[in-house]
């Protein structure tokens, strides 16, 4: 039994091996070969107890000992190594490029018609009106009887009215002035209500016209109104929502619930009223129908008309969104093409 250790010998031949080493795995298959339980230096020590001579038996388990210490030191060395370049390959798989720019989530906006409808109730709510609601589904009575819309007059006809009855008593309400009658039934005057909703009616669709649109409708109720408090109220509303410099103008017409009743303009907001395209030289554009509710109305609501007067409005929310907008047709709020409502 060779009892002489070659350290050198087995210290080159263990760093020959540990360099072709590139995982843990690896590694740890070499270790157990040098220090595990059936490794070198095990049979190594295993010599130990055929060395009868005691100075001898010192001498060589020191040698052994000295060895499995270096070999040790030799490993631990190379196991940082390792850990390093573990360390440095998760880094880099790891790496992000924080100058890359980031992928442009789309966000979901709001469509262009609820926008402008919380406009116009943010406007209104700030001069003490509140907001009402009223059916989609009508009966005529409270589309068309209360609002002093007689049998013979032409809105009553076929071609304006989806009916859902053959005995027209059920429709699909033309405009939200029946919400007007459903407030003054439910509450006691006075009362100063808006009330935004979808309308319908038989026309044909094209740049102007739908056969579903959205309307805001006004009533105001108190002792003493006239037709300046109409003015004042409808030219701040349209101030605040078109901008300071603009002004309102009452001109001269005719529904069947109010009395006198006007068509009211805006100066045109793309001129300032020197005259264009838009308000068609005129200077002028139409936004709303109003006027001072019909004693009719109140009396089919019984509210005394001696002593309670009103005022009552009407718009379209797609045509003040067109103009405030700028958008030529209103077929653009019901495509949902996305471009639309993103460049807004
Ligand atoms: N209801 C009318 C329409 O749809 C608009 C309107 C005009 C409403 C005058 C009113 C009003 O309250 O006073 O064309």
């Amino acid at each position: 039994m060779a009892l002489i250790i070659d350290k050198d010998e087995i210290i080159g031949t263990l760093k020959r091996e540990l360099q072709e080493i590139t995982n843990m795995q690896e590694f740890q298959n070499l270790k157990s070969k040098y220090l595990g339980k059936k490794s070198l230096i095990k049979s190594l020590m295993n010599n130990l107890k055929d060395i009868d001579d005691v100075e001898l038996k010192k001498e060589y388990g020191k040698s052994v000992n000295e060895l499995k210490e270096e070999l040790e030191t030799i490993f631990d060395e190379k196991l940082s190594e390792l850990k390093e370049k573990e360390r440095e390959e998760k880094e880099k798989k790891n790496w992000v490029d924080i100058t890359i720019p980031g992928a442009r989530r789309k966000v979901g906006k709001e469509n262009l018609i609820t926008k402008t409808r919380k406009e116009i109730e943010e406007i209104f709510i700030g001069m003490g009106f509140s907001v009402a609601e009223g059916p989609e589904i009508e009966n005529s009575w409270y589309n068309f009887d209360a609002l002093n819309t007689p049998e013979w007059h032409p809105a009553r006809e076929m071609q304006d009215t989806f009916y859902l009855s053959l005995d027209k008593e059920k429709l699909l309400r033309t405009h939200t002035s029946p919400v007007q009658v459903r407030t003054m039934l439910k509450s006691k005057p006075p009362l100063a209500i808006i009330s935004p909703g979808r309308v319908y009616r038989k026309d044909e669709l094209d740049a102007t016209h739908s056969p579903v649109f959205h309307q805001v409708e006004g009533l105001y109720v108190d002792r003493n109104v006239s037709v300046s408090h109409l003015k004042m109220y409808l030219e701040v509303f349209a101030q605040k929502f078109f901008g300071n410099k603009v002004s309102i103008l009452l001109r001269p017409s005719y529904f069947p619930f109010t009395e006198p009743s006007f068509e009211v303009d805006i100066s045109c907001i793309f001129c300032g009223g020197k005259g264009c395209n838009v308000c068609k030289n005129t200077g002028w554009i139409e936004i709303l129908g109003a006027g001072l509710v019909h004693p009719n109305v109140f009396r089919s609501v019984n509210y005394d008309p001696k002593v309670w007067q009103g005022f009552a409005f009407g718009m379209g929310i797609e045509r003040v969104a067109m103009l405030k907008y700028n958008i030529p047709d209103i077929r653009e709020f019901y495509k949902n093409d996305a471009r639309f409502i993103e460049n807004l």
